[in-house]
């Protein structure tokens, strides 16, 4: 299955995907909204298309979302990943992808949405958080959820000693879920109540 993936940083959870690259998981196109993101020069490194997308030179939201899915349209993605994306997407990209825009959270959903879950979770004093993968909807960090690992918060950890314990489980739990997707895996089941969570299954 083709993947085009979105981020906006570092990257981390790009390159675990780079490196999963087998014949399920091929990275077709990686989407940056920020030009300087090191993500990119992962991508280029590893000889996959890294093309820039800048948020600042659309109206909005949907007009930006309408030409990251021509780019994805254009390398042949059938499956989206959101790693470390700081944007909020819309129903374009959602309704072009449907049941297949996948986004990395690092907190056990649904606690601490939105940004800074460490800290969050940090400030909340938990003793257990995690990482989340779910599937994308037009809610913020609401879709239903595919796999979550669990990471215990430690006396005396910061922000950065946290987030680098979370990052290690990241990097297993995605590239283990896309090939699960890309197997044809993932099934999505929607109640005749529209207000119902649907039901997914991933094996
Ligand atoms: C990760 O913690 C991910 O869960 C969140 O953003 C961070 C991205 O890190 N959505 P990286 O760019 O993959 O290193």
């Amino acid at each position: 299955m083709i993947f085009g993936v979105l981020v906006s940083g570092s990257g981390t959870n790009l390159k675990a995907i780079l490196d999963a690259r087998d014949e399920r998981i091929e990275v077709g196109v990686v989407v940056s909204n920020v030009a300087t993101a090191k993500a990119l020069d992962r991508a280029r490194s590893a000889g996959v298309p890294a093309v820039v997308v800048d948020h600042k030179a659309f109206a909005g939201r949907e007009a930006f979302d309408a030409a990251v899915v021509e780019v994805l349209r254009a390398h042949r993605v059938s499956c989206v990943v959101l790693a470390g994306f700081m944007r909020l997407v819309t129903p374009v990209l959602l309704s072009a992808f449907p049941d297949r825009v996948v986004n990395i959270h690092p907190a056990l959903l649904p606690a601490f949405p939105g940004v800074h879950a460490q800290r969050q979770a940090l400030a909340y004093g938990v003793k257990v958080t995690g990482c989340t993968v779910h599937l994308v909807d037009a809610g913020m960090d609401t879709g239903p959820i595919l796999a979550q690992e669990t990471v215990p918060v430690l006396d005396g950890d910061d922000e950065a000693a946290l987030t680098a314990r979370l990052l290690e489980k990241e990097h297993a739990v995605l590239p283990r879920v896309l090939r699960a997707i890309a197997g044809g895996g993932l099934t999505v089941t929607r109640a005749a109540d529209p207000g119902a969570r649907p039901r997914v299954g991933l094996r």
